[in-house]
């Protein structure tokens, strides 16, 4: 039995608190070039550098979102870039009390041998980039994988999901980054919410069998896991009690309560819906600080708002600050529409 003692221990699990914080989220602003072209197509804009640090200048400088808002996971890019004014992204989030993160995972690829299937790149040099990322201020770091329920899944891709996971935490951990571990079950599908239930559980057991063979040490990881739905073609829709209540069981039954923040992606759901979901979940104490991690349901009507335009820039920030605020209330279980 290996004991561990890392040099990075307890800052680990102090930053963990500090993003697990009361009333306080993650605000995902992490999408790759390509995906962030693809907002910025919706919008007219084309995907130039200068429009990339426009767009998130206007999300970090949003005044006040320090108040709702611990942590934002920042896209390579965006870690070394400036505000249009220039001064270093990194300073203004310290200034609104938001610890920085980084996307660390080097995305989806074909996994060969499987039913059309997926896993995620990054592991090669993945310590010497941490490493960078530290020195640059970040302190947590995501890696997201994907598995399909219409596509299976398979029995391997399930296990390279949950097996990518748990090395990319263990080396996180080694370089001071607190891992955020999300593999995302996406909402694809026909499928009734006792199948992602079914899934889900799968998903979570192989995670934290590997997570535990390599040695991760609970405290000091964040989890961002989908919320159990009905797949996006199902003819049933659930009702924010019924996901809530599934995802809490799943939760109860799979992760320790070591473990100290659940952030929740919102992988498709409408602002709203995500926002009163959660606040479902967090009716009653729970053994985890139960929060978010969303990137397209507080970004949505920003993005919109914004239009490219500089006149629009504080319309946009108030937009964005009322879904921050919501999800804000809805961590404490005090959201009403
Ligand atoms: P969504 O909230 O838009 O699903 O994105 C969260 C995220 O960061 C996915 O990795």
């Amino acid at each position: 039995m290996v004991v561990r003692a890392g040099a990075y221990d307890d800052e680990l699990v102090k930053t963990a608190k500090t993003v697990a914080s009361p009333g306080r989220g993650i605000l995902a602003m992490d999408e790759s070039n390509a995906t962030c072209g693809k907002r910025l197509a919706s919008i007219g804009l084309e995907n130039t550098e200068a429009n990339r640090q426009a767009y998130r200048t206007l999300l970090v400088t949003a005044p006040g979102l320090g108040q709702y808002i611990s942590g934002a996971i920042l896209f390579e890019e965006t870690l070394y870039q400036s505000t249009v004014d220039g001064r270093r992204i990194v300073d203004i989030l310290a200034e609104q009390g938001i610890v920085p993160g980084i996307k660390v995972d080097k995305g989806l690829v074909p996994l060969a041998g499987s039913n059309s299937e997926s896993w995620c790149q990054g592991l090669d040099g993945l310590a010497s980039r941490e490493a960078a990322y530290y020195q640059q201020g970040a302190r947590f770091a995501k890696w997201r994988t994907v598995v399909s329920i219409p596509n299976g899944p398979s029995a391997l891709a399930v296990k390279e999901a949950a097996w990518g996971l748990a090395r990319y935490a263990a080396i996180s951990q080694e370089n001071g980054l607190v891992p955020i571990v999300e593999p995302e079950i996406l909402l694809d599908g026909e499928h009734g919410i006792e199948r992602t239930f079914e899934v889900a559980q799968k998903v979570w057991a192989e995670t934290f069998f590997y997570m535990s063979e390599n040695n991760v040490m609970f405290e000091g990881i964040l989890l961002k896991p989908s919320m159990v739905t009905p797949g996006a073609e199902s003819k049933g829709k659930a009702t924010p009690e019924q996901v809530a209540g599934y995802t809490l069981r799943l939760l109860r039954r799979r992760i320790p309560p070591a473990v100290p923040g659940i952030m929740f992606l919102s992988g498709g759901q409408s602002e709203v819906e995500a926002t009163q979901n959660l606040n479902a979940m967090n009716q009653a104490p729970n053994p985890w600080h139960v929060s978010f991690s969303y990137a397209r349901a507080l970004q949505n009507t920003c993005l919109k708002t914004w239009g490219g335009r500089p006149e629009n820039v504080a319309a946009a920030q108030d937009a964005l600050l009322l879904r921050a605020k919501a999800n804000s209330l809805a961590q404490l279980g005090k959201y009403t529409s």
